[in-house]
């Protein structure tokens, strides 16, 4: 790979902290930044490169659920001599001519960790400053998620973005995209030929996907409380794992026809504002930066249903929400369990086969089968065939998402990116849920959320699964 200046806008920002930073240190690990390589950073605060370096040391030694392993000193001290720092208002120009300066290398990520409101200032002073085209050598822009708030701020931002940079040099990034456990449904789907088949209205069910957090906002509230359950996971991460359990095989696995399958699926999609309910946690009020009267869900559940001809009536059940009382995100396909089954007089015989695609904790595939416990008696269990990441006798790496994400990035890959189509499908969708929006209900924290959820789904005479730790267990 040849070597690159990667250019963060908010290097101080809590994305930076949790997810990049740490990052950049696997990478550096791996041996994964080329020779030559230079990380500059960008924020108000006052800084000089040496207080950069010491707070990228605060960072990387800091409690982070999401990054666990010890920080060598040696690995430390190589990366932060990659390490630059640039400070001041991002919409004043001299920032920008501090940068030209700065950018020695040919090719260039800028990468927006800042806030929205700032990007059409960022835009404007790369291109005034030349910065964002360049002979010889590669411009990337990795841009996070929401991308607008809603599908007509969606298009503005898309048009804005297609004034100063080609859509083959934006990055859009849902960091879902990233996850071995959701890029791996592709390779069981794919690579297998066996369970395709099934994957139709003849055989299922319904589907559910749940993505539960056992915790709040934390700090969040500034963020959360504009957004709200739907739109900050919703819209994005959840509509991704639907696409990926759900669309058709690709023509051939090319960035391409990937994304053409995950929006055939995301345009099928039928938003019903009839049944969706939004639920509060209570105590959210009182979280720091949340508005004491706020009517923003901490929880959401809905179904809806896939228009096309694989799909036709088999409901989707979605949910999300944060303080619930597991962290467990997965996808459940629900297999139809036939009248003619033998064994349906036993107890649990009447149990149906559910394939499981656990993306956190304890990862895997597994399918929930119905066997023979050992003996004399005709007695059925249900247990679990489970592959398992944690359980991989060969013991291999997986990758953070967003390391997986910036490496794919500098390799020019854009196969789990999304284009200004798909984001624009996904807020399509969206909207006339968001817009059904009222007082949420209440519910206790550690709970699965407000009763109306479970009436949502109990309406159809099904109940939601409630997710599993008896598999993949390490
Ligand atoms: C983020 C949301 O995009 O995803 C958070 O803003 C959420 O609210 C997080 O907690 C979940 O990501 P993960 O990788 O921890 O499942």
């Amino acid at each position: 790979m040849d070597s690159f200046a990667l250019v963060i806008f908010g290097i101080t920002s809590n994305l930076a902290q949790i997810k990049l930073i740490p990052a950049l240190y696997d990478m550096e690990e791996k041996g994964l930044l080329p020779f030559g390589t230079t990380i500059i950073g960008l924020a108000r605060r006052k800084m000089t490169d040496e207080d950069l370096q010491k707070y990228v040391g605060s960072v990387l030694r800091m409690k982070n659920i999401h990054h666990k392993h010890p920080i060598k000193d040696e690995i430390f001290q190589r990366l932060c001599r990659r390490f630059k720092y640039i400070s001041g208002e991002i919409e004043d120009a001299s920032v920008y001519t501090s940068l030209k300066r700065k950018i020695i290398e040919k090719n260039v990520i800028f990468y927006l960790a800042t806030y929205p409101e700032l990007y059409s200032y960022v835009f404007e002073h790369l291109k005034k400053s030349g910065l964002n085209k360049k002979s010889g050598g590669w411009i990337r822009l990795m841009i996070e998620k929401p991308i607008g708030h809603d599908l007509k701020s969606a298009r503005e931002l898309n048009e804005l973005l297609l004034k100063y940079f080609t859509e083959d040099q934006i990055y859009r990034l849902d960091h879902y995209l990233g996850k071995e456990t959701l890029q791996n449904i592709l390779t069981f789907r794919f690579a297998n030929d066996i369970f395709e088949p099934l994957i139709n209205k003849e055989f299922i069910d319904h589907i559910q996907i749940t993505a539960s957090e056992n915790f709040g906002i934390g700090k969040r509230g500034g963020y959360y409380d504009q957004v709200g359950a739907l739109k900050d996971v919703g819209q994005n991460h959840q509509l991704q794992m639907l696409a990926f359990a759900t669309m058709d095989a690709p023509a051939k696995f090319s960035s391409e026809e990937v994304a053409k399958e995950r929006i055939k699926i995301l345009k099928s999609l039928q938003p019903d504002p009839d049944r969706i309910v939004f639920g509060q946690y209570e105590g959210y009020k009182k979280e720091e930066s949340v508005d004491p009267d706020s009517r923003t869900e901490t929880f959401y559940a809905l179904k809806t249903s896939i228009k096309n001809g694989r799909f036709e009536n088999i409901p989707v059940y979605i949910r999300a929400g944060k303080k619930l009382n597991q962290t467990v995100t997965e996808i459940s396909i629900v297999f139809k369990n036939p009248v003619t089954r033998p064994f349906k007089h036993l107890e649990c015989g009447d149990e149906p086969n559910i394939l499981i695609y656990r993306i956190q904790p304890n990862e895997g595939i597994v399918l929930k089968i119905l066997t023979k416990i050992p003996g004399f008696e005709n007695k059925l269990q249900a247990e679990y065939m489970q592959y398992c990441y944690r359980i991989d006798p060969h013991n291999h790496y997986i990758p953070d998402p967003y390391e997986r994400l910036l490496v794919d990035a500098i390799r020019g890959d854009h196969t789990f990116f999304n284009d200004a189509e798909e984001v624009e499908a996904q807020w399509a969708f969206i909207d006339p849920l968001a817009d059904a929006r009222g007082k949420p209900h209440l519910y206790e924290p550690g709970s699965w959320g407000p009763k109306e959820a479970d009436k949502l789904i109990g309406d159809d005479g099904r109940c939601w699964l409630e997710p599993s730790m008896a598999f993949c267990r390490i």
